[in-house]
């Protein structure tokens, strides 16, 4: 994962990442195909693991989506269900830490190329900041 150079204020974090938000919906796109399209592209095998596509990718997507908002808004809960998460995951198969930090940078990927030109360093640096966050939870729980 990318080094940070300044950490943004808790208080104007939340804020960024719903303006981000707001540019890539500019798009008009499903986050679901694009996030998995790249994320299969470069792990190929991992498209195996997935019996209920239809359902468990955008549930995915949603939760990744959801936790990384509630984190920038300090929510509690968030340490918990990511634990409970990670755990569940064993019974989906072995996913190695590295792959854990790599589909989190996938997945900003993702929102900046659907946003495109509307894509700012200040979005990227909020995405950045609270993925690291939520690395570190899903390191934790590992
Ligand atoms: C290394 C990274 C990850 C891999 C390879 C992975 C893989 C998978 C797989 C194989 C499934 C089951 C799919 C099926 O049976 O159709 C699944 C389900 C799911 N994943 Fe992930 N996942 C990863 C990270 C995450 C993260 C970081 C979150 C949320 C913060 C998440 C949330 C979910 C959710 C909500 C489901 C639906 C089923 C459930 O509630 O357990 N996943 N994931």
């Amino acid at each position: 994962m990318a080094e940070l150079t300044e950490i943004i204020a808790a208080d104007r974090l939340g804020e960024i990442l719903e303006q981000s938000l707001y540019a890539v919906a500019e798009a008009g796109e499903d986050i679901t195909p694009h996030f998995f399209e790249r994320f299969f592209a470069l792990h190929p095998d991992q498209q195996a693991m997935f019996f209920q596509p239809t359902v468990s990718c955008g549930a995915m997507v949603n939760e990744i989506l959801e936790s990384l908002i509630a984190l920038a808004a300090n929510e509690g809960w968030v340490s918990t269900s990511i634990h409970n998460l990670v755990i569940a995951h064993r019974c989906y198969g072995n996913f190695p830490l590295p792959l854990y930090a790599e589909l989190l940078d996938l997945f900003i990927e993702t929102l900046a190329d659907l946003a495109g030109d509307r894509w700012s360093a200040e979005f990227e640096a909020a995405w950045r900041q609270t993925t690291a966050e939520l690395y570190t939870l899903i390191a934790h729980a590992h």
